[in-house]
Formats: structure tokens, sequence, C-alpha cells
């Protein structure tokens, strides 16, 4: 009983770690303080979801039955319009979302959408938060309303549009670039695919216009329309098919069979579309053939915190190793086109755990990232972040785990400190301990013969390509 004790309460400290990582790097938001239970309880969800998905696939089967169950269809044909189609799920691990097919009619001040059937139904409602992880709870909700029938009550239209909408909400985890990416503009990509830009983005929540500034590019390759912003909006917007939300497939990836109408997509081809939205040149990494050539290595650090103490060496190691080496301190404020550009002139990255990770996105194909985690027990943060995307990528994902040696916190902490000895108990004492131990004090000073392999292992896989 003890043990089982244990390793529940096991599972919650490692929880608290995701948590940190959905919460903590929040630029736009204030609420993580009342954030904290709540998501460790989804997030604990995730690992068992995990866990079971990566065992036996029967118990999977049946959750998936399960969700099949909770959706709901209603179809009433009629000989003039298509049938009303409303689909709401809220059993999925990530995400609530819902799919309107019929007359759809949207109030944004209201944060309301309503569908009017074509003929007599059953009055329905959800509560759906159009952020795309269900655990951003400081999200509000959308009520989704299916009327009871064509002569219940509706708003008149004030504006009808002859293309189909998604509503999405920012506030959440955006504004992280981690999170921009891999909750906002993924999802986008994937279920604005099959319309070929003709298709009405409305967005909600605290909408920040610098947010729709600096992803200005890759939205505009989404939709051909200017983003409708819903706060506040009087109108009565009104579509033929509305999608109200963001589905997840995973953290941050895509499952190709759950890309919505017919369209078979993966990572490379968000990766490709990204690069088509900033005008990326490199689509291969350095061709080795010529010896005269030599791959590029970016070596990210990160400012104030998490830093390389040692990048001379790693500098003089990694040149030693056949690459031609910058470093570079990415900002947060960047333009993203200019730093995509400048990322996707590199063969491979190597930098510390956190967001800047995310310029994965940019390498070219073929590519290598080299993550180094931390002392803190953060790997599998680390590697269901980005490990697991950048192979998803066509990247070659190369983990660099530091040993206590190489961790600036045994010099500050001394040798028996907990946060050296047990990094459970850190776990255990709450995100915060472990945001402000391993996340903000920790500094790395890499040890270079271990380096050294790491390096040879990525030469040669680039060698490869
Ligand atoms: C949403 O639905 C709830 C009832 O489920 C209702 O109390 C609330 O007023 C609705 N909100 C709006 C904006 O219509
Ligand atoms: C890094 O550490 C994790 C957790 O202990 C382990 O699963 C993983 O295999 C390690 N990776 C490498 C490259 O040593």
């Amino acid at each position: 009983m003890k043990s089982w004790v244990q390793s529940h309460l096991h599972v919650g400290l490692i929880v608290g770690v995701l948590l940190v990582l959905l919460t903590y790097l929040i630029v736009s938001e204030q609420a993580a303080t009342t954030s904290g239970t709540r998501v460790v309880t989804t997030v604990a969800e995730w690992l068992v979801d995990k866990q079971l998905s990566e065992g036996t696939s029967g118990t999977v089967v049946t959750a998936e039955a399960q969700q099949i169950v909770n959706k709901q269809l209603i179809q009433a044909p009629s000989e003039t319009e298509k049938p009303t189609k409303v689909l709401c799920s809220t059993e999925e691990r990530l995400s609530d979302y819902c799919e309107l097919d019929g007359d759809v009619r949207i109030r944004g001040r209201a944060w309301s959408v309503d569908v009017v059937p074509s003929t007599w139904s059953e009055r329905r409602e959800w509560k759906i938060r159009p952020y795309s992880r269900r655990s951003a709870t400081h999200v509000d909700m959308v009520n989704v309303t299916q009327l009871q029938g064509p002569s219940a009550a509706a708003p008149a239209c004030t504006v009808t549009y002859d293309v189909p909408a998604i509503i999405f909400a920012l506030g959440g985890y955006s504004g992280n670039v981690f999170h921009d990416h891999a909750d906002v503009l993924l999802p986008l990509f994937y279920l604005s695919r099959q319309y070929g830009r003709e298709v009405q983005l409305l967005v909600i929540n605290r909408v920040q216009p610098w947010w729709l500034g600096k992803y200005a590019l890759a939205l505009r390759r989404m939709s051909r329309y200017d983003i409708v912003n819903l706060d506040g909006d009087t109108h009565v917007r009104c579509f033929r098919r509305v999608t109200v939300g963001l589905r997840l497939h995973k953290d941050f990836g895509i499952v190709p069979e759950q890309v919505p109408g017919g369209v078979r997509l993966a990572m490379p081809d968000f990766t490709r579309f990204l690069r088509e939205a900033y005008s990326l040149p490199r689509g291969a990494t350095t061709s080795l053939t010529d010896p005269s050539k030599k791959p590029r290595l970016m070596l990210i650090q990160r400012q104030p915190h998490r830093r390389f103490l040692n990048e001379k060496e790693i500098v003089a190691a990694a040149e030693e190793a056949g690459f031609e080496v910058a470093v570079t301190e990415l900002r947060i404020d960047a333009a993203v086109d200019a730093q995509a550009r400048l990322v996707n002139s590199f063969d491979a990255i190597l930098g510390l755990h956190g967001a800047g990770m995310t310029n994965e996105v940019f390498l070219p194909p073929g590519g290598v990232l080299i993550q180094v985690v931390p002392l803190g027990k953060l790997d599998l943060m680390a590697r269901v972040e980005y490990g697991e995307p950048a192979a998803e990528m066509g990247l070659k994902y190369l983990c660099y785990n530091i040993t206590v040696q190489e961790s600036s916190l045994l010099e500050e902490l001394g040798p028996d400190d907990p946060a050296i000895t047990d990094p459970d108990s850190v776990h255990r004492r709450g995100w915060a301990a472990l945001y402000d131990i391993y996340l903000t004090r920790q500094d790395v000073r890499l040890d270079i013969a271990h380096l050294k392999l790491t390096l040879a292992e990525a030469m040669e896989h680039l060698r490869r390509q």
C-alpha cells in the first residue's frame, strides 16, 4: 500500500514538472498561481494515458470507443441544404472542440455559438474552451448550443459568410514560443489545410495584437482573409461550417490519421509550411561531399539563466569536430522571420532545455538537435516537448544528460543538498521549487570529453545525409 502511494505521489511530482513547463513561461498571463492544482490532474491523466498507449493497445481502443459514444451526431437531411451536423468532443486527453455544419451563428461578445437545426431537434449545450489545452483553465469557455428547431429564437445574422470558420483562443499558454507553435500554429495548420486558405479565422480571449503581428506570415498562409477579433464583437456572424477550438493530437505533433478533411499531413509538412511562410531557402543540410564545406552548428545561449559556463571550450570542441560554430542569444522580441532565416542557415542546434529548442522547426530536414538536459529529472519534459517532435520532423535528436559534476548547483548547494542527492524531493515540493532550483538557478559546465562523443555522433549523422 505504501509503495502504491509513493509511486503515485511520484507521478504527481513529475506532473509538477510538466506543469512548470506549461505555465512558467507564460509571458502574458498572471494567473499561474491559481492554475497549479488543476493542471496537475490533467498531466497525471496524460502520464497514465501515455503509459497505456505504450503498453497494451486494448485499453486505448476502449478509450476511443468511449470518445465516439460521447460525440453527438445529428443528421437532418433536407432537399435544399446540407444536413445539420453537430460533433462535439470533450473526452480527449488534451483538447475540447466542436465541428459544426449547418446554420451556425456566432456572437463574440456573448462567447456563444448557436446551431439552428433544419428540423426539430433536442436542445443541447456544450462548454468548449477554445484554447487547445483544456488545462489552460484561465481561458473562458464558449457556449455551443444546438437550438431546438428552425423556429427557436435565434439571433438574426448581421454578417453572412460563404467560407468556413475556425474559432480559437489566444491567452492560455501562448506568448511562449513553444506553446505558440505547439498549441496554436500547428493545430491551426493541420485544421486549415483542407480549406486551401479559403477559411475565416476568428480569434477570442484578450487577443494580443502583437501576437497576431508576430505570426502574421504564417497565419496569412493559412487564410487569405483578415483575422476577426471576437472580443466584444457585437455582430452575429453566420457560417455554414465552423470549428470551435483547436484539437491537439499530442503535446507537439501530428497524428496523420487524425488530420481532418482527408488530408494526410505529418510534421515534415508543418516545417515545410514554415519554410514557405518565411521564405527559408534551405530544405536540406549542407552537402558534405565538397570537403571545403563545413556543417554549421548554432550554440544557443539562454539569458539570464540556464547558461553554458564554458562557452569557449564548447565552441573549440565543436570546431575541432568539424563544425563552423556561431553562438546566438535568442531574443524573445526578435522578428520571427529573421530568426527563422538565421536558424535555417545552420545544420545543427546545441542548446540547454527550454523554449529556445523550438527553433528546431526552422532547421533543414536531416539536421541535428542536441538538447542538453540539466540536473533535476527533467528528461521526460525534454523528450516529449522537443526530442520526439524533432525526430518526427526528420531531424536527428541527441539527448545530452548532464551529470552532477556539470551542474553549477553542486558548487552552489554542496554535495549533500537534497536538490543534488534527491531530485524527487524537490519535485515533491511542487513546481515553484522545481522551477526555481533547476530551471532558474542552474547553469551548466559541459564535460568536453562527453560532449565530443555527442558532437561526433552529430557529425556522423550529417555526413550520411
Ligand atoms: C452559457 O450557458 C450557461 C448555462 O449552461 C448560462 O448560464 C450562461 O449564461 C451562458 N452564457 C452565455 C454567454 O450565454
Ligand atoms: C537521459 O536520461 C534519461 C532518464 O534517466 C534516460 O531515459 C535516457 O536514456 C538518457 N539519455 C541518454 C542519451 O543518456
